[in-house]
């Protein structure tokens, strides 16, 4: 760790999975464009989140983050957007109602471009190129020019990010996101399915207190909270030249934020304690998730919580964890008394999806009873702990998509072929999503 953190600090230490971008000009040139464009989110917004995440700490509202396992340039229309948001707030009513807490709602979205990857080479019928690294860096079509790094699209994932997030606060603070309307957020094909009616029901009920509330006196017009939706953008801070341009210093506080998102994280595959992912996020005062994988000890922890929440703030650091159904419980309770046991904040959120990814009919997909099981997991060993399970991370989109297995409009695997249109992990679809918001605020209730 380098004694002062300064924005280009982490240029000292080595950064894993950053594309080998061929022509370093063209590179400075991005980052010159990027550091000079105007800031994607602002600190008031951040330091809201990051108050709300506190809450969390104190099991006062839950964490519910959710959206693409990678946006793409090509799936970029103003309805997909609004189907995202439609389904997170969907989920969010649900969680709300049957959990009695406020949600915090955080999307995979508006930056969630750039990806890991196990290998840096992909081979197909012995032509190896580089792998996809997500649409802000490459091309997924194999060939060796659409394979190429090119850091003109890090400027072109910040252009679609900006229109993201122009059609998500339009839609948020414009009247799309009342909760008079939360009847037409359930989409068509949701509404035909189980899940869809029961959600229609809850809706009815609803619209029934708020007529009361009307009646006495408390409408939108009164009372904004019921117009307009907080919803906040997180990705995962992966290509540190993108993350480091857009990073500006808070005239008010004086402080260093990173304006590419409200939250952002590090992944399974980059977060060393003495690498540059850590170390650049060390300094910025977003609020932090961290990936924690089965192979993590409760050392790597306490030295995450000390490099990157060295006060101990609540709402500073979200561990996500993603063990897959089968190894949670042999991990999970032992990382949990060694933090408390040491007194860190922190908040404890799952990550269901990527440990429990598995290869059906040559597609990568993951099982709904897999992903349920576990949560189910994270909310029994909470509770064994006296612990609290602070919210949930999905991938997941408003489409009807067939991507993960099962839910009760059960995707089986002949069904895979039919919509999987993901450009890197299977998502669940809107109808799933609903399934799991149930199933988790049922969770929350016992
Ligand atoms: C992801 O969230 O898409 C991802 C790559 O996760 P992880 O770092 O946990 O593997
Ligand atoms: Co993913």
């Amino acid at each position: 760790m380098s004694p002062t953190w300064r924005p280009d600090s982490w240029r000292q230490l080595k950064a894993e999975q950053q594309p080998d971008w061929p022509d370093p000009k063209a590179l400075a040139e991005t980052f010159t464009n990027l550091s000079q464009f105007p800031p994607l989110v602002f600190a008031g917004e951040v330091l809201s989140l990051k108050q709300h995440l506190a809450r969390v700490a104190e099991g006062k509202a839950f964490l519910l983050q959710g959206g693409d396992c990678a946006e793409s340039f090509g799936d970029f229309t103003a309805n997909a957007i609004r189907d995202k948001l439609k389904v997170l707030l969907q989920m969010a009513v649900i969680l709300t109602y049957g959990a009695r807490k406020p949600v915090v709602k955080v999307g995979r979205i508006a930056g969630q471009f750039a990806k890991p990857r196990s290998s840096p080479m992909e081979t197909q019928n012995g032509v190896s190129l580089p792998s996809f690294r997500g649409e802000s860096v490459n091309d997924p079509y194999f060939s060796e020019e659409a394979r190429q790094p090119d850091p003109k699209r890090l400027e072109r994932a910040y252009f679609q990010s900006a229109s993201t997030l122009n059609l998500l606060r339009a839609f948020t603070e414009g009247g799309f996101a009342d909760l008079h309307r939360v009847q037409m957020w359930n989409q068509d094909f949701v509404a035909k399915s189980p899940q869809g009616q029961r959600y229609a029901h809850l809706a009815d009920q609803l619209s029934d207190a708020l007529r009361f509330m009307e009646i006495i006196g408390i409408d939108s017009r009164t009372t904004p909270v019921l117009r307009q939706v907080e919803y906040f953008t997180s990705h995962e801070a992966l290509i540190l030249e993108f993350e480091q341009a857009l990073t500006r210093v808070d005239s008010i506080t004086g402080d260093y934020f990173d304006c590419s998102a409200h939250m952002l994280w590090i992944g399974e595959r980059t977060r060393q304690l003495d690498g540059a992912h850590v170390e650049f996020l060390r300094g910025v005062r977003n609020p932090l998730g961290c990936k924690i994988g089965p192979q993590a000890t409760a050392d790597d922890i306490l030295g995450l919580c000390d490099r990157l929440n060295p006060n101990n703030e609540a709402g500073r650091l979200t561990l996500i964890t993603r063990f897959g159904h089968n190894k949670i419980a042999g991990v999970l309770p032992s990382l949990i008394r060694k933090v408390h046991q040491e007194g860190r904040q922190v908040i404890w959120s799952c990550d269901p999806m990527h440990g429990n990814t598995q290869t059906v009919k040559e597609f990568k997909t993951r099982p709904f009873d897999n992903i349920l099981s576990e949560i189910k997991q994270f909310f029994s060993i909470h509770k064994a702990e006296g612990t609290i399970p602070g919210g949930v991370h999905f991938e997941l989109t408003g489409e009807d998509v067939t991507e993960c297995l099962g839910g009760s409009m059960e995707v089986l695997p002949e069904n895979l072929r039919e919509r999987y249109e993901t450009t890197c992990d299977p998502r669940l679809n809107a109808t799933q999503g609903l399934d799991m918001a149930y199933l988790i605020a049922e969770l929350m209730q016992s």
